[in-house]
């Protein structure tokens, strides 16, 4: 099994470039298929949740040419089946967005019940909700969703929850629907205006994207497109948050910083010093940083998928802080790991109580999920002696070659499969 092996203390200094959203990428991918003409795709991270779902588009049938490592050519002409089913698709929350990529298309779709991340209960009765308010029948049976329609005809849907999932999908259908649809209270994440922008791009009528309310006027038929994906928010906070705990000098470059205002400012309320320039985000961490609230919240608030990073942050600065995450009902399962290296963190419900502490001790910990997976990884970083974080799979869902940049900014860290290679990289590391 792999697993990551670092030797912290090295206070990381430099600057990293930063990927393609992965959480724009999935719906992206799946949009690309609503056309039968050629999509091109640039900045495409090279993550498993993308490879797992570009193994997907072509187990239905579409065309996909991968012309470089970051740039891939779809097309939907060929597909011959409405029904995607492989079991690794299972294991990816995003193989929703087929349903509505499918279903505004062909108006049917046969999809499995969504998997992902541990990090709650995690329904998708919103993304049903418009579905069905677009007029489709929708059924599930035996873990999969049944959705099938003869007409998709627009309408007016008030979203319960901001739901991120829920907008791209039923925004996808919608594009292809007959009419105007309305959605009320939708998510306003970065990635929601990217995919927005892909399906204009490809000849939708989508207004208002960015905003609480998006109104879409239905076209008959999308058309091909070369559109290249906005840079990742969470990949970049993840190593400004590793800048803040290591009291490194780390600029994150091929970054949107509007992005990334909520990071950066819970990092300067904290005492780092964090300068904005055009693409690129600088931020110098300092000996003494202090205690500070967060509150996860959809965007533009601070992002839940930063929590498990910034808390680290929070366990290595002065005085007491409270973390509380709004969004999932169960995102402090890394707590008990960063726990045994030191962290003093005690858990009520939606509220972590971090008790900042001096250091962090190395120890062998699991990674639970993607975000807090790397936040052990940045624990370690910051820690005395070595860490080793297992079940690094979840990592590498979401981060491209994170050792390898880790690495670039000066980390003493190695992706290791056995014992022995373990062994060599401490007897290197000294
Ligand atoms: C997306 O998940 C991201 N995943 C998540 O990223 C991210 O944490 C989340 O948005 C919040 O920003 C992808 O984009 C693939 P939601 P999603 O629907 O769409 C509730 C990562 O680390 N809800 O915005 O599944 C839900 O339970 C991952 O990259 C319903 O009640 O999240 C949650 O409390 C993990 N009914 C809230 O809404 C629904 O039908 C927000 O969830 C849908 C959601």
């Amino acid at each position: 099994m792999e697993q990551y092996i670092m030797k912290g203390g090295n206070p990381l200094a430099g600057e990293v470039l930063i990927g393609g959203a992965k959480n724009a990428a999935l719906g992206i991918l799946a949009a690309a298929l609503m056309t039968d003409e050629d999509v091109v795709i640039e900045n495409l991270p090279d993550v498993n949740d993308i490879n797992v779902v570009l193994e997907a588009i072509s187990a239905i049938g579409a065309s996909v040419v991968r012309i470089d490592r970051h740039t891939v050519k779809i097309n939907g002409e060929s597909i011959h089946g409405v029904s995607v089913d492989d079991e690794y698709m299972r294991k990816i929350r995003a193989s929703y967005y087929f349903i509505g990529a499918l279903l505004g298309k062909y108006k049917s779709a046969s999809v499995p019940l969504p998997g992902g991340c541990n990090i709650g209960s995690r329904p998708i009765d919103l993304h049903i909700k418009g579905f069905r308010a677009l007029g489709a029948r929708v059924e599930i049976e035996h873990g999969v969703v049944m959705a099938h329609a003869i007409d998709l005809v627009g309408c007016h849907i008030y979203l319960d929850k901001a739901s991120v999932g829920a907008t791209i999908n039923i925004m996808m259908a919608a594009s292809l629907a007959e009419g105007q649809t309305i959605i009320e209270n939708v998510a306003k994440e970065p990635h929601v205006v990217d995919v927005a922008n892909f399906l204009n791009s490809m000849g939708a009528n989508i207004k208002g994207a960015g905003t609480d309310v998006i109104r879409i006027r239905g076209v008959r038929r999308l058309h091909g497109t070369e559109y290249s994906i906005i840079p990742d928010q969470i990949e970049a906070g993840t190593f400004m948050c590793a800048a803040a705990a290591t009291r490194g000098d780390v600029t994150v470059r091929n970054v949107i910083p509007k992005h990334l205002e909520s990071i950066s400012a819970k990092l300067t309320e904290i005492g780092c010093e964090v300068v904005e320039f055009d693409d690129a985000v600088r931020v110098v961490g300092k000996p003494n940083q202090t205690r500070t609230n967060v509150n996860t919240q959809y965007y533009p608030g601070f992002p839940t998928d930063m929590q498990p990073q910034m808390t680290v942050a929070l366990a290595l600065a002065d005085g007491t802080s409270i973390v509380t995450e709004n969004i999932f009902d169960n995102r402090f399962g890394y707590v008990d790991e960063l726990s045994r290296m030191g962290a003093r963190i005690q858990v009520e419900g939606d509220v972590a109580i971090v008790t900042g502490v001096e250091r962090l001790t190395g120890a062998q910990v699991n990674a639970p999920d993607l975000r807090a997976g790397a936040a052990l990884v940045i624990a370690g970083l910051a820690a005395d002696g070595y860490t080793v974080v297992d079940k690094i799979g979840y990592i590498q869902r979401g981060y491209e070659d994170f050792e390898g940049k880790l690495r670039g900014l000066g980390a003493a860290i190695e992706k290791v499969d056995s014992e022995k290679e373990a062994m060599k990289f401490r007897l290197k590391a000294g």
